[in-house]
């Protein structure tokens, strides 16, 4: 079979993916003329090859900085619409996507200005494009939990439009147990729980998630394999990781595609899935993710169905939508 043509009529769902990372240098270039925002970068040329990382931090230095050029809710929808329409020309039918609006409050933008921007791209993009979504509000882990107590005021008129609460930014020295409360007083108002661990940070940091913060799907969660017993755990309970290879490969988290542990994940059992994280910034959107793991590790058609099926599960879309999505991705994957 051919491995390229079957990713390429995949339908695929994707669960990790920060709306700002996917700010392409040349629509980051358009919103800063157009805003008058004075950037440090000359040209698109040379912003694409500052983004030359050797950690999470150094990506996250450029990514906030990125931030600066969105201010009107046009920006925010204009941002949401490309990246709609490039994954919808790749397959993807569902997508879970993440928000950091501490990243914009903080610059002075309101909140509303942020989530209104976003969610008119989302319907349209579920009515013009066929693609459905979901919205996750992930609070800055370098700020402190009262920052994020005051971003989940800020949603409360907005709750019908989000899912569920994330945790993302500098991970090391910052534990989920620092957000214990905040993530409690979310689930209190019917929101369902992520958080990234695992990524830099260490197994503990996974256990602090589960345990503190009841998440529903680990982000990341590569650095698992370093605990057997936290194996298990994921294991039995079936617990969701959204890995994003291309993420993991550019921040140096493994030295290339063929030292990241994916395969190794799903030999042991555990309900891994293929994501973009902020493909702007790591050469690549969903395809580009699925072909660099397939080649590093010479996927065939049951691996790709696996890891397609496993993020059709671990979504937060109800049974019915489930079941339309899983079969059309069992048509794809059998067709010849
Ligand atoms: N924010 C955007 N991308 C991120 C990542 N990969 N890890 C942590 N925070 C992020
Ligand atoms: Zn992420």
């Amino acid at each position: 079979m051919d491995m390229g043509a079957l990713i390429a009529r995949l339908p695929k769902v994707e669960l990790h993916l920060h709306i700002e990372g996917t700010l392409e240098p040349e629509q980051l270039f358009a919103f800063a003329k157009r805003n008058g925002v004075a950037l440090s970068h000359p040209s698109v040329e040379a912003l694409r090859a500052a983004y030359d990382f050797h950690n999470l931090q150094s990506f996250l230095d450029l990514y906030y900085q990125g931030t600066a050029v969105l201010q009107t809710e046009l920006d925010f929808y204009e941002l949401t619409m490309a990246y709609l329409e490039r994954v919808a020309a790749q397959g993807v039918v569902h997508t879970e996507i993440f928000f950091d609006p501490q990243s914009h409050t903080d610059r002075g933008i309101a909140f509303g200005t942020v989530i209104d921007g976003i969610t008119r791209a989302l319907t349209e993009g579920e009515q013009r494009l066929g693609v459905s979504s979901k919205l996750i509000l992930c609070f800055l882990r370098h700020l402190d939990e009262d920052a994020a107590f005051a971003t989940l005021r800020q949603a409360e008129p907005y709750l019908d439009r989000i899912v569920a609460v994330g945790l993302d930014s500098s991970e090391v020295g910052h534990p989920p147990s620092k957000f214990e409360r905040v993530f409690s007083a979310a689930r209190e108002h019917g929101l369902l729980t992520v958080a990234h661990a695992g990524e830099e940070g260490p197994p503990e940091y996974i256990w602090e998630a589960l345990d503190l913060l009841k998440v529903s799907r680990i982000d990341h969660g590569v650095r698992c394999v370093e605990d057997a017993n936290l194996v298990a755990r994921l294991v039995e309970e079936k617990m969701p990781l959204t890995v994003c290879p291309l993420s993991n490969t550019r921040l140096c988290v493994f030295p290339d595609m063929r030292a990241h542990t994916l395969k190794q994940m799903l030999d042991a059992g555990l309900k891994a899935t293929i994501n973009s994280d902020d493909p702007a910034y790591f050469g690549g959107y969903m395809t580009e993710n699925f072909t660099a793991v397939q080649e590093a590790f010479d996927f065939g058609p049951e691996e790709l169905l696996a890891l397609s099926l496993n993020s059709v599960e671990a979504s937060f879309l109800d049974a019915g939508a489930k079941a339309r999505i899983t079969d059309s991705i069992r048509t794809a994957v059998h067709r010849d």
